[in-house]
């Protein structure tokens, strides 16, 4: 049960710098460099397109170094990674001889064509501009570079239920914009809520091709669709689509 005070007065002291920093010490922000994890993300990465002699650009690590580490093990020229929080520390980041770059989450530091491959897991629904991100990414792509993205469509706050709620796995979409800004917007839970099509929209239109795409389906969604009012105004894939990864390729002109 979200009680939305709560999340309003949540959202404004996350505002205040001292406060968010304390609190980001104690974010755990998804494969927590569990060795499994990083080594099943990589091969999601690498499935279609082997890192071996590329620049390769990992957007939103987190705490997570070590996919790219995997990555310059198996012959990467170069690894970068780019967020907007310091999750490492400084000198951990220079014994794991990979480039490690906070942002402002808009402009990419990078000239345009730096990179051959750029990876996402799980950051894409967490980016406060991506209609920005995506044509960024683009630009410090080279021309038949490509992009992988692993994008989280659920409420991220559910995933802190125990047990799982999975009727709630779309719970943020019940809020007005305005109204899940101010509740959000300063947190790690804040996704854009931008749906399947949004994203394929997206990429798209900046110029990426889809090579290759998988989604995965809430079939308790599905099932419970007629009596939730709040997916009525998505159409049917937008309403039960949780997980989506596409293998997009920046084409030759
Ligand atoms: C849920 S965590 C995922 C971390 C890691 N990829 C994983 O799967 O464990 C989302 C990450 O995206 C980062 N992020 C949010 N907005 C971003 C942006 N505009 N550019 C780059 N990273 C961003 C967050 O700071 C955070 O590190």
């Amino acid at each position: 049960m979200t009680f939305i005070p709560f999340e309003i007065m949540h959202n404004l002291l996350l505002g205040l710098k001292p406060i968010s920093r304390l609190i980001q010490r104690y974010h755990r922000t998804g494969i927590n460099s569990e060795s499994e994890k990083v080594e099943a993300v990589f091969k999601m990465y690498s499935r279609f397109d082997s890192p071996r002699g590329k620049d390769v650009l990992e957007i939103g690590p987190g705490q997570t170094l070590e996919v790219l580490k995997t990555a310059l093990a198996a012959g990467a020229a170069s690894c970068t990674a780019v967020d907007v929080l310091r999750y490492v520390p400084e000198h951990q980041t220079k014994s794991k001889q990979i480039a490690y770059i906070i942002y402002d989450g808009r402009r990419l530091p990078f000239n345009a064509g730096r990179f051959d491959c750029i990876w996402s897991h799980t950051a894409f629904e967490h980016v406060r501009n991506p209609a920005i991100t995506v044509a960024e990414c683009f630009r410090v792509l080279r021309t038949g570079g490509r992009l992988v993205a692993l994008i989280d469509l659920g409420d991220h706050s559910q995933y802190r239920m125990h047990p799982p709620q999975p009727l709630n796995l779309f719970d943020c979409l019940r809020y007005p914009e305005w109204l899940w800004k101010l509740m959000k917007w300063n947190r790690s839970s804040y996704t854009n809520r931008l749906r399947k099509s949004d994203w394929i929209k997206l990429f798209t239109e900046s110029g990426f091709v889809i090579e290759h795409q998988e989604s995965v389906v809430s079939h308790v969604i599905a099932e419970a669709l007629p009596s939730l009012p709040y997916l009525h105004r998505y159409a049917h894939e937008d309403a039960v689509t949780h997980v989506i990864t596409l293998w997009l390729k920046k084409p030759r002109a």
